[in-house]
């Protein structure tokens, strides 16, 4: 059941820390400051990476391949549905299929691309004994627990977690810093649960006429997923940008009535360059909503804060990701919507 919570979402939402637990469990050795997977007998050591995934899975995949990328190791995240059209090139890569089911058939048919031309693949899902589990050369178990919602929350974060997992164990083994920000992750997620202030934020704009997100880096996937979730769950128009992209076309959209949802955390280069959009779009009206660890100074242009604790820039994308689910979820909530079951959508797409 509900476990009391008035959707299996919310339930799922609240359950993120324990599944970042399960997903851990057994398989960092910070002493050693190694990974170990035992699902991979021998972990394969790609020289280069492709992801194919759909929806937020996608998200995840573009997530993942940027922590590939920072190891040194050339990868790609590619829509599934787009892969099979029009496959590039494997060669050596090594295709990783992300899907928290294990059944999507975009997913499985870019596989079988895959696998007929010769590469090696291997299976980034939730669920034991799926068809991709059976299907890939290789498969990691993302352990979020089941989910019942048909909005991915929890499996979201749990396979940010296990990407994390992936990419020590093959390629940059030995990231200590990576490594304890992972430990604490489960805690930190429990506390941003526990102080969010989504519910009173969204409650200021539920006549929005639309909603924008945006951010950089590894907070680019996350303002994809932020949209994503609002779409699914409210019925409401919400586009997810990367920040710099906003002046390229969507600015054009924004409006007192449109609340930008910004993601900036740390203070490098990148989070200082999501401040200056930020300014661009404060400069039109319109309301920004700061998702922030307070280590920049986008709080000076900010309507609201939704804040989250200082840590490393992997795991701030999952905590990042907590208040905007929080966030859709309240909107949802308070129009009223089939927030378990939305209109149009089934929880795994069987169908290409
Ligand atoms: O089971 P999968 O991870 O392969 O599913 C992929 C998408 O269908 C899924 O993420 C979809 O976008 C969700 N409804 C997102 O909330």
């Amino acid at each position: 059941g509900k476990s009391g919570y008035d959707h299996f979402m919310l339930k799922e939402i609240h359950e993120q820390p324990r599944a970042l637990r399960q997903c851990l469990r057994g398989r960092v050795d910070e002493l050693g400051g190694t990974v170990e997977l035992d699902e991979l007998d021998e972990p394969p050591r790609p020289t280069a990476v492709q992801f194919v995934a759909c929806g937020t899975s996608y998200h995840a995949a573009l997530y993942g391949a940027q922590l590939f990328q920072d190891a040194g190791i050339p990868a790609q995240a590619f829509l599934a549905s787009e892969y099979v059209t029009s496959p590039p090139p494997a060669g050596e890569a090594l295709v990783v299929g992300v899907t928290q089911s294990g059944e999507t058939a975009d997913t499985l048919s870019a596989l079988r691309e895959a696998k007929g031309r010769g590469a090696r693949t291997l299976a980034l899902t939730n669920v034991v004994g799926s068809t991709v589990s059976r299907e890939c050369d290789h498969v990691i178990y993302i352990r979020a627990g089941p989910e019942i919602g048909v909005a991915a929350s929890k499996t979201f974060a749990s396979q940010l977690a296990a990407l994390n997992l992936f990419a020590l164990a093959t390629a940059n083994g030995g990231d200590r810093d990576a490594l304890g920000a992972l430990r604490d992750l489960p805690s930190e997620v429990q506390a941003v649960i526990d102080d969010s202030t989504a519910a009173a934020v969204a409650e200021e704009y539920l006549d929005a006429e639309g909603y924008f997100f945006i951010g950089r880096g590894l907070n680019y996937p996350v303002a994809l997923e932020g949209a994503l979730k609002l779409k699914e769950i409210t019925y409401r128009h919400a586009e997810g940008f990367a920040a710099g992209e906003l002046k390229h076309g969507p600015l054009a959209l924004v409006t007192e009535n449109t609340p930008v949802i910004a993601i900036a955390t740390g203070d490098d280069e990148l989070a200082r360059k999501t401040v200056g959009n930020v300014k661009e779009v404060e400069a039109r009206n319109a309301p920004v909503i700061a998702v922030t660890d307070g280590q920049s100074d986008i709080e000076r242009y900010a309507d609201h804060v939704l804040p989250i604790p200082e840590t490393h820039p992997r795991t701030a994308a999952v905590l990042a990701n907590v208040q905007l689910q929080l966030f859709a979820y309240h909107t949802a909530a308070r129009l009223g919507r089939s927030i378990d079951k939305p209109r149009n959508l089934a929880k795994s797409v069987t169908v290409e």
